[in-house]
Parts: C-alpha cells; structure tokens; sequence
C-alpha cells in the first residue's frame, strides 16, 4: 500500500474520511445513512431536486428507511443532501449509486453511470478513493469508469483507487439490511480492493474480496440470473402443471422437504423492480459483443414477460364466460409484497391486459393510485360490500396489510395467483 492509501485508510479508520454517494435511492440512501450512524460526514448527490429537498426536510420516500433516521443524520451535521456535484470537492470517498437500466434491443444504457463518473473526474483528487455500487457487466469498471476517471493524468491504482462493490439489498426485507448482508469487494489493483474492504468493514460485518473489478461484476450478475432463470423455471413448471391437473403448491411444498439439493422458489406474474428484470440482460449483452449466446437468461425473460398474458387467459376459462362480461378487482399492482415500488411490475401489466378487455378495479395497501398507458386510476377501498360486486378477486401480489379474510368471506370468486390461501381447501378459491 502506498502513501496515498495508508493516508486514506487512517482517515477510514478513524472515522475522518468524507463520503459522498451519488444517487440517493433504494440502494444509496440507506448506505449513506448507514456510514452517517457509524460517524462519518456524508454528503449525498442527487439530480432529482424533490428528492434532495424531501432528504433535507427529514422526509423519506424508501418503505424501509425511516424519517427519524434521516431526522437523527442531519441534525448531527452527519448527513446532507445536494443536488451540487461540486460537493465532491471535499470527498476523500465517492460510491457511486444511480440507476443502470436497459434501452430498447436489451442494450445497457449506462449514461447515468458515466455522467456520474464525469461529475467525479473534474473534481477527483490524488488519494481518493472512487467505488460503483451500480449492477452493471463485467469489464465497466476497467473499461469505463478508470479510462475516464484516469483523462485528467492521475494513475488509478497509484494516484486513486477505484474498485467495484455490488449492492445487494433487498427492499421490503425484514430480516437484512445493507450492514447485515455480506458484501462482494473487487479492487483494480490489491491496494484499491484493500481500502475498499476497510471502507465497507466499518458498517458491515462480512466483506468477500474477489480477484478483480470484473469477478465483483460478475457475481452480481450471477445472483440476479440465478433469480430470473429459475423465476422463470417455476413459472414454466406452473404452467406445466396446470396442464397435467396437478397443484404446483403443493408439489413445491412437497420437494423442499428435500433437505439438500433444493431451494424452492415460487410461480407468480414473473419479475419486477429495476434489478431482476434487466440486470441479467446486462451479461446476455455482454455475452453476445464476446459472440456467446446466453440462451438460459433470454429464454427465462420470455417466460417471465408472458406469465400476466397466461394469467389472463386463465382468469377467462375460470370465469367460464368472456372476460368482457365481467367484472375484477386486482389486489397488488407492486412489483412484490410489502413495498411501494411499481417499477417494471408485473401486475400493472396484467391490469393493463385485462382493461382493454372489461372493467377492472385495483387496491394495493402501498400505493393510492397509478398511471398506466398515460390514464391515471385510482384504487378502491376493499370493503364487505365493494367485495361482493366483483366477478373475480384476483391476488397479484401478496402484501401483508391485506385483509385476506375478508375477500375470501365476500369474493365470489377468487384467483390466487401468490398462494395466501396457502392449505385452504375452497372451491372458489383458484391458485395459478
Ligand atoms: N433497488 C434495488 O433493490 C437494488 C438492489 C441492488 C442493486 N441495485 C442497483 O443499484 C443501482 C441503483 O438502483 P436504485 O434502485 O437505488 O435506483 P433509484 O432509481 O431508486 O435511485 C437512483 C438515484 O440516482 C439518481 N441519479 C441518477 N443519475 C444521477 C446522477 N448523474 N447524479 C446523481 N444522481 C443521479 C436518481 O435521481 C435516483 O434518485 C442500480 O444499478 C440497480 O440495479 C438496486
């Protein structure tokens, strides 16, 4: 370790280093709280100015981040939020955290990353330390971020450090958060892995260091195909045994009994968020510019995208009558239980089939109303009476504020697409 890092790494140790985050969503406004509660000075850099100023009236927009936590942060004078990437100025430590979704033809758009790193390289300084928390392919680190970062003459490895670490938070999750989930650390040299493992070590108990920036690259590519691969497996399985008159509940329930060998995962509507649905495209992209065909990843997104139009069709042959002629209410239109975020969910899609065929009605615990093909909707009240009115109660996503008993005393029917009645032997009760 040179000069440089060791000065850098007394100022981590000691709590002195500043940090900046730039991108304060689900992944960077729960990291930058969580150095803020260790001790250090954060700054956190966003664009988005409704954002920033609700950042520092105390007010959080993310489920799992509470307003006296963000409150506790800045009265300390540890935390503030800026929409000036001038602000960077006085960073030893910048984690760079903004979106990195997919343009048409499942290509990266990674023009937020690198405006981003644009913004750190007019103001980075020998001996600072340049982390991408980002999921992205493996190679943008050493492709992108150090030949921009290195345009101004300073040496990545020698002058600053870079190193890539995956964010793998799971929003909603009540059992981990960003201190309690291992972290994956690649450096481009050792000494930048080293400070990287120092840095995250402060507010996390376990760090993994991997070989390199694109091993760290990778392994987030790893799990979020792992996902959508075996999402899409399940959902195929659904659909098969549907086919052959055999509960897949049941099945499933039946297999992980098995106490190695199987991990059980479950059929629903397919993938939502910003993660599970294009980061594996991200390496299916990769692949392809290498001449290498990602066959499991394309094939396990088309199952996936389909699953809303399947559910429809099997909406109409459990109602026994066009869907035109009824009536529904979707309960669900979040990507998955227990958070706010709509992103690329699967239900909205599923209400977008079925609106263009007959009415239909949502309630979702977590968001009052939605946009959808330009149309705002509001959601209705689930009452005794509302129930009662609808054809069909079809369970898209299986929040767990939802008064499930009371649909199932008042539904004339109801399709379960995500199992809450796990057990419940009703005849007008449907599982996918
Ligand atoms: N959401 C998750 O569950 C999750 C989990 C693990 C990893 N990730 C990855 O983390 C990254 C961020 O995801 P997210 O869900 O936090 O996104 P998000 O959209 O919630 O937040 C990103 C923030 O970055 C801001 N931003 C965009 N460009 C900027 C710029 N140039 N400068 C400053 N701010 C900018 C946006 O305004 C936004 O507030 C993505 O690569 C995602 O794949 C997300």
């Amino acid at each position: 370790m040179n000069r440089l890092a060791s000065d850098l790494l007394g100022k981590i140790q000691r709590q002195q280093a500043r940090i900046a985050v730039i991108g304060l969503g689900y992944v960077g406004l729960p990291l930058a709280l969580s150095f803020a509660r260790k001790g250090f000075r954060v700054v956190g850099i966003d664009t988005n100015e409704r954002r920033v100023s609700s950042l520092n009236a105390s007010q959080s927009y993310i489920t799992d981040v509470p307003h006296a936590e963000i409150a506790a942060a800045v009265k300390q004078g540890r935390f503030a939020a800026t929409t000036d990437v001038g602000a960077l100025a006085e960073a030893h430590v910048v984690i760079i955290c903004v979106p990195t979704p997919i343009k048409r033809r499942y290509t990266p758009d990674v023009s937020y990353i690198l405006s981003a790193v644009r913004s750190v390289a007019r103001y980075l300084a020998k001996g600072g330390l340049v982390v991408l928390e980002s999921t992205t392919y493996p190679g943008t680190t050493e492709e992108l971020i150090q030949p921009e970062l290195e345009k101004n003459g300073l040496k990545a490895g020698r002058d600053f450090f870079v190193a890539f670490s995956p964010e793998r938070i799971d929003p909603g999750n009540k059992h981990f958060d960003v201190t309690t989930i291992p972290k994956v650390v690649g450096g481009l040299t050792p000494g930048c892995a080293a400070l990287t493992k120092a840095l995250y070590g402060m507010v996390i108990k376990n760090i993994h260091q991997v070989s390199s920036t694109k091993a760290a690259e990778m392994t987030k590519l790893l799990e979020n195909s792992f996902r959508i691969v075996n999402i899409g497996w399940i959902n195929e399985i659904a659909q098969t045994c549907h086919k052959l008159g055999i509960d897949v509940w049941e099945v499933i329930d039946a297999a992980k009994t098995k106490p190695f060998g199987f991990m059980p995962f479950y059929p629903g509507l397919g993938v939502g968020g910003h993660c599970i649905p294009e980061d594996p495209l991200y390496l299916y992209w990769k692949a392809k510019r290498y001449g290498f065909n990602s066959k499991f990843i394309k094939l396990a997104a088309d199952v996936n995208a389909h699953m809303p139009a399947y559910a429809a069709h099997r909406l109409e042959e459990m109602l026994k009558k066009p869907l035109e002629k009824t009536k529904l209410l979707v309960i669900g239109a979040t990507y998955k239980k227990d958070v706010k975020d709509l992103r690329k969910s699967p239900s909205l899609r599923l209400i977008e089939i079925l609106k263009h065929r007959t009415k239909v009605d949502f309630y979702d615990p977590m968001v009052p109303y939605l946009k959808i093909g330009g149309l705002d909707i509001q959601g209705v009240p689930l009452t005794k009476a509302g129930i009662k009115h609808y054809d069909c109660v079809v369970i898209a996503v299986d929040h767990t504020a939802v008064n499930y008993n009371l649909i199932r005393q008042n539904a004339r029917l109801i399709f379960d697409i995500r199992n809450v009645y796990n057990n419940i032997q009703d005849r007008k009760i449907v599982r996918l």
